[in-house]
């Protein structure tokens, strides 16, 4: 068997793919994740639905897989691929899934080769549902939904945006791009568990922060900071390929939405307290990778600050922001909330690390040394997680997405 690395290090087989497309209207998207699974060495085998075929044809799933394509059980039935096809999977993912296809899937129906491929799989299963949203909303929806995640799969939330017609609202099938990424997620998790599948976030809800808070000066200038928000986007990425429901307030990252998360914008510092705070009401985990600027002008200019002729600038006065962090691990909202800090250092990282813990009080903090060319805008990161108990995890140079899944291992512990 081919052997080839998934991007994270890990020497894995060439892993099978049943990518199972039912009869949505963004259909079409899935030939985009089909042409990202493919390039990055899957071997897909695309089981569409009868009705997928009236929105992309069966030529352009066997052509772009090199496969095969029927609906039915009843083609090459000397091969029992309604049995085959689940049995030898790695990973099924079924995008678009309709809310047809999560009734059927929720109550075991097996009437076509996409829904026996289901009952036979024993590998992680992932549906990215897409529909309109009073579809999506429906309690007999909902109920499918809550029924495919207790048993272990992961149903990625659909993103809000533009729907078929001219209506916008929640039900958008999410980008393609970040589909694959929650694929990669949970077959390399999958390899490296050799076969323990059970997405361990699920159920949760976890609140991440991401980016940099800009605190205005006038209404074109900021004082911000250089996070990128990579790293927080890791983070919510991974944890909704482990099955959390994950809201994620962003500040002024710029970034890709990630698959089935929802994502809360802000610009400064007050408006990201309030968000969290709103958020972590009901969360169990929330995780403040957020760069939070420690000060704020202490007034704001309605209009542009103009050059003087002959004048010096006015200074600018700073006042404190609020300490996030700080308050919500001395106030946690619910009883075993897990909260998890940041701290970029530039000296002395482990030294000004274990004091910024004790000061917070919160269980965990992820300390990283930054500068201009560390960490920030980077892929790859580096870092020690210090946990309140006395442990201390280092993390080796690698990908942030690395980072994220040991912060994820570390807070799992605790929530058990
Ligand atoms: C133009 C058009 C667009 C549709 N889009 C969706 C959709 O996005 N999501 C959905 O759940 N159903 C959608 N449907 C309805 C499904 O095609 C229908 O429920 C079908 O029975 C699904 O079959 P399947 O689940 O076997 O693929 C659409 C139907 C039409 C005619």
């Amino acid at each position: 068997m081919e052997s080839y690395v998934l991007g994270m290090g890990d020497l894995v087989d060439r892993p099978r793919v049943v990518l199972g497309v039912s009869g949505g209207i963004a259909a079409y998207k899935a030939c985009e994740l089909l042409r990202r699974l493919t390039e990055s060495g899957h071997d897909v085998r695309v089981v569409p639905t009868a009705s997928a075929l009236h929105f992309v044809g069966a030529a352009t799933w066997s052509a772009l897989s090199g496969h095969p394509v029927s609906t039915e059980v009843w083609d090459d039935v000397h091969e029992v691929p309604h049995v085959r096809i689940g049995q030898h999977a790695d990973l099924v993912i079924v995008a678009p899934a309709t809310a047809d296809m999560l009734a059927k899937a929720a109550h075991g129906l097996a009437d076509d080769l996409l829904t026996n491929t289901l009952l036979t799989a024993r590998c992680p299963v992932v549906f990215a549902p897409a529909m309109h949203t009073e579809m999506w909303e429906h309690p007999a929806t909902q109920e499918n939904v809550a029924t495919l995640r207790r048993r272990g799969a992961v149903v990625i939330e659909p993103a809000v945006g533009r729907l078929t017609g001219v209506d916008t609202g929640k039900g958008r099938l999410p980008d393609p791009g970040e589909i694959f990424e929650v694929c990669r997620h949970v077959l390399r998790r999958h390899s490296l568990a050799r076969g323990v599948t059970e997405p361990d976030l699920k159920g949760r809800h976890v609140v991440v922060s991401a980016g940099g808070t800009r605190e205005p000066l006038d209404p074109v200038r900021f004082l911000g900071n250089r996070s990128s928000g990579k790293q927080g986007y890791a983070l919510a990425r991974t944890a909704a390929a482990r099955g959390a429901r994950v809201t994620l307030i962003s500040a002024n990252t710029g970034l890709p939405d990630p698959a089935g998360v929802d994502i809360v914008p802000v610009g400064t510092a007050v408006q990201l307290r309030e968000a969290v705070l709103k958020a972590a009401e009901d969360a169990d985990v929330v995780v403040m990778a957020a760069a939070v600027a420690d000060f704020r002008p202490e007034t704001y200019a309605a209009g542009k600050i103009k050059k003087k002729d002959g004048q010096e600038p006015e200074p600018i006065v700073l006042v404190r922001n609020p300490d996030i962090l700080a308050e919500i691990s001395a106030d946690r909202a619910r009883p075993g909330q897990v909260v998890v800090g940041f701290a970029a250092e530039t000296d002395d990282v482990l030294a000004n690390g274990r004091t910024k813990l004790a000061r917070k009080g919160c269980d965990l903090l992820v300390v990283n040394e930054v500068g201009e060319r560390k960490t920030f805008g980077a892929e790859e990161n580096e870092a020690v997680v210090l946990g309140a108990d006395g442990t201390e995890t280092p993390v080796p140079h690698g990908p942030k997405e690395a980072l994220a899944e040991i912060v994820w291992d570390l807070v799992a512990r605790r929530m058990k």
